[in-house]
C-alpha cells in the first residue's frame, strides 16, 4: 500500500534519532516523503539507524541526512542546523527528542549534584540550544514538537532531575509558542507515558537494587508499553498541517496514567 505522501518537500530536523521515538519518527516521516535531518552523540548509533533506514527506504537517499550533535553545546547545535539547511533548505518542522534519562533513582538528599547537573545540562539547557537555532532557520509557518513526558506534570519520588527537566520543557514550549506566533510557527509538546525504547527497558539504580519497568508494572490504565510507531504517529500530527490550528498546547499519551509513584 502506498502512503499519502504528506510531507512531500518538507524538511524537518530530528534530535535524538539514531533510536526509540526518534528514529520512529524519522521512518514514519520519510514514508510521507519528508527529507530528514537527524543527530545523536554516537555516530555508531547513527550509523545503525542510517543502515536501517537505507534497508526499509531505498529510495529516500537523497533525503536523509545524520550529524554527530551533543545538544548541550550549542555550537555542536548551531553547525547541525547550518548543515540541515545548506542541504535541504530552510526547516519546515523540528522534533526535540533527544533527552537523557534519570537512571539513578535517589532522593534529593542522596542524589549527585553533577548527575543532576548532567541531566539539566542535556534536557534543559540542550532543548535551548535547540529551540535557539531551529527559531531561526524555520520558515514561517513551521512546527516544532518538543518532548516532554507524563513527567511533565507528575512527579515520584526520587526522580528530581528528570522531573525538573521535563516540567521545564513545558515552560521553553509555551515561551517559544508565543515568540513563534506573529510568524505562525507553532510549538507544541507531546508528552508520552512509558514506551517500549532503551530508555526504559534498561534497568534503574536505586537504594533497593535494580529496578525494572515491565508492563505488569505500569501505571496506567492500558498496562503496556506503547510502541515508538504509536507515539511517532502523534508527533507526525502536530508537525504536519492537519494541526494548524494548535499551538502552545501539551498533550499527554500515556495510556491512561494513574497518578502513583512507579518507584513502589
Ligand atoms: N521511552 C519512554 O518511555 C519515554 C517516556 C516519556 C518521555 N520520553 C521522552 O521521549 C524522548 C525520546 O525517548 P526515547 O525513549 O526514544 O529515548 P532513547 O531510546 O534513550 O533515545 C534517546 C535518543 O537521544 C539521543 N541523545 C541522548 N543524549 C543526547 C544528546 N546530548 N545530544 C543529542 N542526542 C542525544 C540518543 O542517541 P545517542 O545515545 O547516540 O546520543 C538517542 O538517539 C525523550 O525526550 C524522552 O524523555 C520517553
Amino acid at each position: 500500500m502506498s502512503l499519502p505522501a504528506t510531507f512531500q518537500n518538507k524538511v524537518i530536523a530530528i534530535t535524538g534519532a539514531s533510536r526509540g521515538i526518534g528514529l520512529a519518527v524519522a521512518k514514519y516521516l520519510l514514508a510521507r516523503g519528508a527529507a530528514v535531518s537527524m543527530c545523536a552523540t554516537s555516530s555508531e548509533n547513527l550509523a545503525k539507524a542510517l543502515e536501517e533506514i537505507h534497508r526499509e527506504f531505498p529510495d529516500a537517499k537523497d533525503r536523509v541526512m545524520t550529524c554527530v550533535v551533543d545538544i548541550s553545546k550549542l555550537e555542536t547545535v548551531k553547525s547541525w542546523i547550518e548543515q540541515t539547511v545548506a542541504k535541504f533548505g530552510p526547516l519546515d518542522g523540528c522534533c526535540n527528542n533527544a533527552a537523557k534519562e534519570q537512571r539513578k533513582i535517589y532522593p534529593v538528599t542522596e542524589l549527585d549534584a553533577d548527575y543532576f547537573h548532567d541531566i539539566i545540562n542535556v534536557n534543559v539547557c540542550g532543548l535551548f540550544h535547540c529551540l535557539k537555532e531551529e527559531m531561526k532557520a524555520i520558515k514561517d509557518g513551521g512546527s516544532i514538537v518538543n518532548l516532554g513526558s507524563v513527567a511533565s506534570n507528575y512527579a515520584s519520588a526520587g526522580t528530581a532531575a528528570y522531573i525538573t527537566a521535563k516540567h521545564a520543557v513545558l515552560g521553553l514550549t509555551k515561551t517559544a509558542a508565543f515568540e513563534g506566533a506573529p510568524r505562525g510557527i507553532r510549538v507544541n509538546a507531546m508528552c508520552p507515558g512509558t514506551v517500549n525504547t532503551t530508555m526504559m527497558t534498561q534497568s534503574f539504580e536505586t537504594a533497593q537494587g535494580d529496578f525494572y519497568l515491565t508492563p505488569d508494572k505500569v501505571p496506567a490504565l492500558m498496562q503496556r508499553l506503547a510502541e515508538p510507531e504509536e507515539v511517532a504517529a502523534f508527533i507526525a500530527f502536530l508537525l504536519g498541517d492537519d494541526s494548524r490550528f494548535i499551538t502552545k498546547a501539551t498533550y499527554y499519551m500515556d495510556g491512561g496514567w494513574l497518578e502513583g509513584n512507579y518507584t513502589s
